[in-house]
């Protein structure tokens, strides 16, 4: 907490206000409390599946069939959840036009189930399937059962369109996401470990083009003492849910 001794909830308001054009940056954390695990920490998904055989896309097209044990976990969990207070808190925080834009690390949707319009999925998104050999793609829902390994017409596996290990950001997603970093006034980072990259660039970029950040989480990250000006302990929903009672939104 860097807030100059001031109380960083007031402090992370009165920068919201003064800063037009605030963008979020979300990760796994901001669905924690819709039920879908992290990866990383003692209860996240890399604890149970080996990110090296499981989420890579070698280790995919190696062996679909294995990878596509955890994919099940994953699909079923995200198909199974809904939006929590820290989701909707974004979707109105752009509705009243303090937020322009979510990018989201997240595959799972619920930034507009909750409402978010601009919402630039930097991974993908699960209720997609493409096939790795003609890249048609199909809605997850007509092509996977749980337990099921979707193929497509061409006979090929299919694979969630999420990015693993290995492939690429889908260029327009990065694009889109870096243009907003480099002209936002504000940066909200909510929920992410800030280890992954390039998404972990983002919080940078943001910050040399004259950005403030602020970071929300129950713990610090690598970005808390260099790029973070106001760190917000808590969970996201709290803490969302505090900021905008006193936006009065
Ligand atoms: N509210 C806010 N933050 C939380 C909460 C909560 N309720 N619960 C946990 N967190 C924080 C943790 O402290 C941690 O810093 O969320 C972060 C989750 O970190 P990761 O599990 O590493 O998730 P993320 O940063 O989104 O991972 C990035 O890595 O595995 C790949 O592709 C996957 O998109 C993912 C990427």
């Amino acid at each position: 907490m860097r807030a100059g001794g001031r109380d960083p909830i007031r402090e992370a308001v009165r920068l919201l206000a003064d800063r037009r054009n605030a963008v979020a940056l979300t990760g796994a954390g901001i669905s924690v409390e819709s039920g879908i695990p992290s990866f990383r920490g003692s209860q996240g998904m890399w604890a149970k599946y080996d990110p090296m055989e499981y989420a890579t896309l070698h280790a995919f097209m190696q062996s679909p069939r294995k990878v596509w044990e955890m994919l099940t976990e994953m699909v079923s969990v995200c198909g199974e959840a809904a939006p929590n207070a820290a989701h909707r808190a974004l979707a109105t925080l752009e509705e009243t036009g303090v937020v322009r834009a979510v990018i989201t690390q997240n595959v799972d949707g619920l930034h507009q189930a909750a409402g978010s319009r601009r919402v630039i999925e930097y991974h993908g998104n699960m209720e997609e399937l493409v096939c790795v050999s003609c890249w048609k793609r199909y809605p997850t829902r007509e092509r996977w059962t749980p337990g099921s390994v979707p193929l497509c017409d061409c006979g090929e596996i299919l694979k969630p369109n999420v990015v693993l290990f290995g492939e690429p950001i889908p260029w327009l997603a990065q694009e889109q996401a870096e243009e907003e970093a480099r002209t936002c006034g504000l940066l909200l980072v909510i929920g992410t470990s800030a280890q992954v990259s390039p998404a972990c660039d983002i919080p940078r970029i943001a910050k040399e083009s004259g950005a403030a950040v602020i970071e929300i989480n129950p713990e610090p990250t690598p970005l808390t003492a260099s790029v973070t000006d106001i760190h917000l302990r808590g969970s996201a929903s709290e803490v969302l849910r505090a900021l905008t009672f006193l936006m009065q939104l």
